[in-house]
Formats: C-alpha cells, sequence, structure tokens
C-alpha cells in the first residue's frame, strides 16, 4: 500500500505553496506588461502629435527597439538612413540610431536640425580610429585612397576620400582609380571586401564587439540544433564564421534574402533588432539569433521615453563644426553618388 510519508506532506506543500507564488508571479508579471504597453501607447500619441509639430521626420535603424521602429518613418540600414536625411524636407531629424549616424545626417542636411535620442549612443568601432594615427598611415601610402565605412567620426570621414556601408563597400572600391585602398575602421568588413577586389587594401584593426561575438562554436551549435536553417551573416562578423555563411550580407541584404528565399527557417548573424523587420516581412518563417550576446548596448539606450523627450525638448542635438563638416560632406556625397 502507499503511505505517504511526513516527508511526502512537506514535499506536496511546498509544491502547492510554489505554484501559488508562482501564479501570483505571473499574474504580476502579466499586469506589469499591461502597463508597459499602455505607457507606449501614450508615449506613441505624444511622439505622433510632436512630430507633426516640430514639423520633424524619425529615421530608425534596424538595431533599433521595436517599439522605436513602430514609431519611424523610415527604417533602414545606414547607407538607406544617409540617403533619407540628404533628401528630406522636414524641419528636424530624429536619428533613433548611434552618434555617427546622426552626425552623417547633419553633414548631409546642414539645414536642418539633427537630434538624438540619448547622446550616449556611441559606436566602439566608431572610437577605434583616430585622426593622428590615419594621418601616419596616409602619409606612408601617398598614393592610396581612403575608404572610410560610415561607422566613423566626421573628423575620420574629413580625413576620407570616399565613405562607404557594408551594403556599397565592393562597389565603392571598384569605383576607384587607385590600386591602393587605406580602408578604417573595421578589419572584419575589410577582410570580406579583399576577397571581391584585386586592389591592395591596408586594413585598420577596429571590429565591431557586438558582430565579433559570434563564434564559429555557436554556430555550430546552432546548425546541429536546427539542421533545416540556412546560415545568414554580416561581414561585420569575424572572418572564419563569415566563411560558414550559406548568405553574406549587410543588413538589408540579410533582410532580402530571408524574404526572398524559399527556405522557412533561418540562423541570423546580425543584430537582433533585425528580428523586428525579419518577422514584418516574413510572419510564417522562423529565425533563431546564432548568440544571446548579439545585441548593441549602444542602440539599445533609445527607447520611446528618450524619444518623445528629445522632441519636447529639441535636444540634444547634434553639431559638427563647418571645416570638418564641410571636408566630411565631399566623401559622403561621392558615395552617394556611386551607382
Ligand atoms: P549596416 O546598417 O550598414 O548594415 O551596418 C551595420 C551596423 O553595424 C550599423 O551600426
Ligand atoms: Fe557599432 Fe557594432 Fe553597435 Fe553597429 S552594432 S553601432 S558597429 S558597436
Amino acid at each position: 500500500m502507499n503511505r505517504i510519508t511526513s516527508d511526502g506532506i512537506t514535499k506536496v506543500k511546498a509544491v502547492f505553496i510554489y505554484c501559488l507564488y508562482k501564479g501570483e508571479g505571473l499574474q504580476v508579471e502579466a499586469l506589469a506588461l499591461e502597463r508597459k504597453a499602455e505607457m507606449n501607447r501614450e508615449l506613441k500619441e505624444r511622439i505622433k502629435v510632436l512630430k507633426k509639430e516640430r514639423n520633424a521626420i524619425i529615421l530608425a535603424h534596424y538595431y533599433q527597439r521595436d517599439e522605436i521602429q513602430e514609431v519611424a518613418d523610415f527604417r533602414g540600414d545606414s547607407f538607406l538612413l544617409a540617403q533619407k536625411a540628404a533628401q528630406t524636407d522636414a524641419d528636424v531629424i530624429v536619428f533613433c540610431g548611434v552618434h555617427f549616424m546622426g552626425e552623417s545626417a547633419k553633414i548631409l542636411a546642414p539645414d536642418k536640425k539633427v537630434i538624438i535620442p540619448d547622446e550616449r549612443a556611441g559606436c566602439p568601432m566608431a572610437d577605434m580610429v583616430n585622426v593622428d594615427g590615419l594621418r601616419k598611415l596616409k602619409a606612408q601610402h601617398p598614393n592610396a585612397k581612403v575608404v572610410t565605412y560610415i561607422n566613423s567620426s566626421a573628423e575620420i570621414k574629413a580625413e576620407t576620400d570616399i565613405c562607404c556601408t557594408s551594403s556599397n563597400a565592393v562597389k565603392v572600391i571598384q569605383s576607384l582609380d587607385a590600386e591602393e585602398i587605406i580602408w578604417v575602421p573595421d578589419k572584419n568588413l575589410g577582410h570580406y571586401v579583399q576577397q571581391h577586389t584585386d586592389k591592395k587594401m591596408i586594413i585598420w584593426e577596429g571590429y565591431c564587439n557586438t558582430h565579433d561575438m559570434l563564434t564559429v562554436k555557436d554556430v555550430v551549435e546552432m546548425r546541429a540544433k536546427y539542421p533545416n536553417a540556412e546560415f545568414v551573416v554580416h561581414p561585420e562578423c569575424r572572418p572564419e564564421v563569415v566563411e560558414m555563411g550559406d548568405f553574406v550580407g549587410s543588413t538589408t541584404a540579410i533582410l532580402e534574402y530571408c524574404r526572398d528565399s524559399a527556405c522557412k527557417e533561418f540562423i541570423v548573424g546580425t543584430e537582433d533588432g533585425t528580428g523586428y523587420q525579419l518577422r514584418v516581412d516574413s510572419p510564417d518563417k522562423e529565425f533563431h539569433f546564432a548568440t544571446k550576446f548579439l545585441v548593441c548596448p549602444n542602440m539599445k539606450v533609445n527607447n520611446l521615453k528618450k524619444l518623445a523627450k528629445a522632441l519636447e525638448t529639441m535636444k540634444p542635438e547634434i553639431y559638427v563644426p563647418q571645416d570638418v563638416a564641410d571636408r566630411a560632406r565631399l566623401s559622403l556625397e561621392r558615395m552617394l553618388q556611386v551607382k
């Protein structure tokens, strides 16, 4: 006969109390989520009204939080957003991304007010190259043209022949009448581009802390877990990881590939904010980010509350000294002209 010992009864009691707490815990969690959704709805309404009053346009990079991408007039990668900034007839550009993106917008649209939700949103890769170091390299290679990834400061762009983004880097390099290229600051993207050109590239040693997190081991494990999935990867990742890709491309190229592919499941090797657009484009497909570390903390410091405050106070505003902006503009405009 089965007998419940006093120890057994204690266990049953413990399980019962745990379930009670867990149930209440879930209720509290649900209430908190509901409250957050309500606050977001209010903030979105306020943003809509303020945007109209200020004649502002909101540009959001694909790596922004979902709720920011939801209120944006345009979502895009670095290239598309630079184009939008150059073309807009709004009075104010609210740039939801990182600092160098706001700077590029200001350089391309000097008469506009450019504001950002949080001035602490920097890019560690952009900070890995400095003007003195670049000038030294230019002196050592006087015949080389300087190609700078848009992920860089205005001062570096001012020292540059032409900028590029991950979506046009190869085209930009092929458009130049020089056989030697100084490439700053991303060594991983530089390595990828080198595979697609015969030009000699002198590559700076910078990298994106976020994309560089992804390792071969992560991809091997994910492939074992999701054997039917295709691995799509951004060229800011390490070369040995990029080599494993079924598809390699910029953020936009990855989005387009996943949308158009017949495959229904993907392992994604880029920042997790892209999940928003991936799901909008292909609600019937499954996306697994290759590691939980593919989150850029700088992109994520922006939120709806800060966006609403920026529109209210018109701060923080982006300033670029005019002499720097004038020189940097040439390198950005040359990029926008490459077909
Ligand atoms: P793209 O927007 O060009 O894909 O660049 C990725 C990135 O890291 C932006 O900070
Ligand atoms: Fe910079 Fe990488 Fe973040 Fe892009 S994802 S802003 S390159 S740190």
